[in-house]
């Protein structure tokens, strides 16, 4: 497995194409398709400007890919992995996977998602020793179920505290109860076409404080008071002097199990 460059584009959106076009043999709903871009190489040059995107290779062929982001060092994101439908079921997404962790010696969690009616992935990463923690409901057509595998259960992975967040904060990763939902509101983006939004603050707590948490949209509904959720990669702002955690574009709000 190598750091995939623009020249590689073109072969890995191909692969990418056919491998996510089989997903309809495995339980997904409606026409072959894949996630925003799968089949386009402007899609994977863009996704090598923000995510860790290697190529797996067997024989000198690209046969596969493989995408880590981060949202911190010691947390890494298995966003995205294909294999060359021709060559599935041979051992060479699970050894792409076992490279990809020996890659990041440093990282003691690895989180990820895939939807609940997808039976090949869940026995994939099952196997690999993920287990379930919770549910990513970002899209709405189905429900994510959202993984995590923990490195070394002697060292494991420390969250933040609720306490400790500060204005400026990224990579934010804390876990917490839902204490609170304020009535949703409706608001007039200026960023975006003043198309009309939903907005709603939450309070989330733990044993060392609480923050208010915002959410946007689909957000609103997917969290009720008393859950437990995890925010992984969100940031802290401040609004008219009050902090509060935002999940952002890249971050994700999942509700634990
Ligand atoms: C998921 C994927 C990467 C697996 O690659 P692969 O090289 O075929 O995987 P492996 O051969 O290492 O399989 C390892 C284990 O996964 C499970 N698995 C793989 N394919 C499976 C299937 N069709 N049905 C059930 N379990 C399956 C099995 O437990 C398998 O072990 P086994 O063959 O000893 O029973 C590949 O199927 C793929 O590219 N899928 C399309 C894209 C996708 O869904 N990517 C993941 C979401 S981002």
């Amino acid at each position: 497995m190598e750091s995939a460059g623009e020249e590689d584009a073109e072969a890995l959106a191909e692969i990418c194409k056919r491998a996510f076009e089989t997903d309809v043999d495995v339980g997904a709903p409606g026409e072959p398709g894949g996630p925003p871009g799968y089949d386009m190489a402007e899609a994977q040059l863009r996704l090598m400007n923000y995510l860790d995107y290697y190529k797996i290779l067997l024989n000198d062929w690209i046969v596969g890919g493989v995408l880590v982001s981060s949202s911190g060092e010691q947390h890494r994101v298995l966003e995205r992995i294909f294999v060359d439908p021709d060559l599935f079921r041979k051992g060479i997404g699970s050894r792409a996977m076992e490279l990809a962790h020996a890659l990041y010696p440093e990282a003691k969690l690895w989180t990820l998602g895939t939807p609940e009616w997808n039976v090949r992935t869940k026995a994939f990463y099952k196997k690999l020793g993920y287990v379930q923690v919770g549910w990513d409901l970002a899209d709405p057509q189905w429900r994510g179920i959202w993984y995590e595998r923990v490195v070394d259960s002697s060292d494991p992975y420390a969250m933040m505290d609720i306490g400790d967040l500060k204005d400026g904060m990224k990579n934010v990763d804390v876990e917490g109860e839902i204490l609170e939902k304020s009535v949703a509101r409706q608001v007039r983006s200026r960023r975006r076409r003043w198309e009309t939004l939903v907005v709603a603050n939450a309070g989330l707590g733990d044993e060392t404080g609480r923050i208010v948490l915002v959410l946007w949209n689909d957000q609103v509904k997917q969290v009720k008071v008393g859950d437990r959720i995890r925010i992984e990669n969100g940031y802290v702002s401040s609004y008219m002097g009050v902090n509060q955690l935002n999940v952002g574009r890249a971050g994700r709000l999942i509700i634990l199990l």
